[in-house]
């Protein structure tokens, strides 16, 4: 007798559209197939896998999430919220016309419509789900999705969340084999690795870019035949870079306003707020589409262009456009820069340009490897199918990356085969386990950084440094740990993550020396432990929470 299994189920929650798929157990080598669930509908009814991770407040009670919030963004962009991936963890509130929302129940809201999607699609509550996440999101950020999570009735689980690039290589890898690549002229179809020419028979170093709305983010991983099967072991992650799709699209419409406004002779700046934001908003709109156009494949053999229409708001001057994509390229090539220029410069300016190459060029460097070490270099993510991406990856490489199939679905695919391999199936591809991005440890006086977990370390992951600290005279009952990332060779470059006070039971003696304990664990959430070296039954402990230190929330406006 076989019980019946419960479906995997796996959420990509993206800074610009979510998805949520399912896999029930198949009979071949793959184990399970991932299924997206349809979970919005267009104007004419039809249904929709992917949900816009926007949402619309018609009013202070009503929220509308998805396809009908994105139609608000050029009617009423004071009542939408853009990106809330990007601002959970980092913003405890967002304000909507004059109120204040929690981030956490927003994200919560989201979750609870793609669980709802599911449940009704599958005809039972499930509880168990793997989410992805940036590589590098940091442990507030993690923290904060997982309190989202929680609340909206899923179980956390110490793997509930899985890096965003490593689901996108699972997924690519999920079904591949290990058999050796040979011309075999016509025996049967070629498996799909056959047709993409990498042969896993041998071990091989793979790059994957995971390019987003919203990051850029990347992985070097090893994969080794394993039985008839594959392994795969993550070398290193990149640091977090928060440079996507949206970051191109703002470019862009920038690049058209100030067309606009040299040809129409009107002064932006001096436009009431309202209306600036509006006609923003429209241009940002309008910039997405000449994108998705200049992206389509050519057409008998001829490149697509981009016609630009747009009217101002009033109706009383127009903007005519053609945009091919060699200009496209040069209006979003600050998002493209070369990374090997500022690698070891100088830190860059707060507030300069990131570039899409950022990620997988300190992945690599991370990794100790160069771009001739590698075997592959695959792209993942709606941005993957942009040329100007694709063009600026393959001059950093020096080869022709290879867009990995279905990029917008690889990742959620990716999280349905890690929850049915956490859930005991067998997929055919040992799961990469998880490693720390970067190093993580303690700002110390004089801006220094102390490391405590190093960059590439397999998680879970504990450390302690015994007398780490002298209390100085007076210190009272608390010790406040300022926790940073980054790279230790460039203190100047960490950024700090949080305070977390350890809070002792009694008033501790001068001059006690403190020992320090840290925990990162597979979702990346870091506790601390402080023990009186003295005695350690005195003790303490520190989690991170979110929200903790008031801020005021980010205003809907404040877009880039
Ligand atoms: N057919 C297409 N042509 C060009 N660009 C596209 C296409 N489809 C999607 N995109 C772009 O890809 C981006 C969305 O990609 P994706 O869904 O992978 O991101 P996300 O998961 O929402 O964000 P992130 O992973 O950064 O949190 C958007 O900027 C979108 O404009
Ligand atoms: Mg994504």
């Amino acid at each position: 007798m076989t019980l019946p299994s419960p479906p995997s189920l796996g959420i990509d929650f993206g800074t610009t559209t979510s998805l949520v798929a399912f896999g029930r157990p198949v009979d071949d080598p793959r184990g399970v197939k991932p299924t997206v669930i349809p979970v919005d509908h267009d104007e004419a009814g039809a249904p929709l896998d992917a949900l816009p991770t926007l949402l619309y407040f018609p009013s202070t009670k009503k929220l509308v999430i998805g396809e009908a919030a994105r139609e608000q963004l050029g009617l009423r962009p004071d009542r939408v919220v853009r990106r809330l991936k990007q601002l959970l963890g980092r913003f405890p509130r967002v304000a909507v016309a004059g109120r204040a929302y929690a981030t956490t129940d927003l994200a919560a809201a989201v979750f609870r419509r793609l669980k709802r999607a599911a449940d009704a699609h599958l005809g039972a509550r499930v509880r168990d789900v793997v989410v992805t996440v940036p590589a590098s999101f940091d442990a507030t950020r993690r923290r904060a999705l997982l309190d989202a999570l929680s609340a909206t009735g899923f179980a956390v689980r110490a793997n509930t969340l899985l890096d965003e690039p490593v689901a996108a290589l699972a997924a690519y890898l999920h079904g591949r084999t290990s058999r050796r690549l040979a011309a075999r002229g016509g025996s049967g179809p070629a498996s799909r690795s056959e047709r993409d020419g990498i042969d896993f028979s041998a071990e091989r170093t793979v790059l994957l870019l995971d390019v987003g709305g919203g990051t850029s983010d990347a992985c070097v991983a090893r994969v080794r035949p394993e039985g008839d099967g594959l392994a795969v072991e993550l070398l290193a992650l990149s640091r977090f870079t928060p440079v996507g799709g949206d970051d191109f699209d703002a470019c862009v419409a920038r690049g058209l306003i100030q067309r606009f406004a040299e040809r129409s002779g009107l002064d932006l700046d001096s436009m009431p707020k309202g209306d600036r934001l509006l006609f923003q908003h429209r241009m940002i709109l309008t910039a997405e589409r000449a994108k998705r156009d200049l992206s389509s494949p050519p057409a008998d053999g001829v490149e697509p262009v981009a016609h630009i229409r747009q009217m101002f708001l009033h109706g009383t001057h127009h903007l005519l456009e053609t945009i091919d994509r060699a200009r496209y390229a040069e209006l979003v090539s600050e998002l493209l820069a070369d990374p090997r220029a500022s690698a070891s410069g100088p830190s860059p300016p707060p507030g300069a340009p990131l570039s899409v190459l950022d990620a997988p060029w300190d992945a690599l460097r991370k990794a100790g490897l160069g771009p001739s070490d590698l075997d592959a270099v695959l792209l993942a993510g709606g941005m993957a199918l942009v040329p100007a991406v694709v063009d600026a990856v393959r001059a950093l490489f020096d080869r022709e990356p290879l867009v990995v199939p279905f990029p917008l679905t690889a990742i959620v695919a990716g999280a349905v085969v890690q929850a049915f391999a956490l859930a005991g199936g067998r997929p055919g591809l040992r799961p990469a386990a998880a490693i720390a991005a970067e190093s993580i440890g303690v700002r110390t006086a004089g801006g220094g950084f102390h490391r405590l977990i190093g960059a590439g370390t397999p998680l879970p992951a504990r450390v302690v440094e015994r007398g780490a600290f002298a209390l100085p005279h007076g210190w009272g009952r608390y010790v406040r740990i300022p926790i940073a990332e980054g790279d230790e060779a460039r203190p100047d470059r960490c950024r700090s993550l949080a305070t977390l006070a350890l809070r002792f039971p009694r008033r501790l003696p001068a001059d006690s020396r403190v020992t320090l304990e840290a925990a990162l664990d597979e979702n990346k959430v870091l506790s601390l432990r402080g023990f009186l070296d003295a005695d350690p039954s005195i003790s303490a402990e520190a989690r991170l929470t979110v929200g903790a230190e008031e801020q005021p929330p980010m205003d809907t406006d404040e877009h880039r």
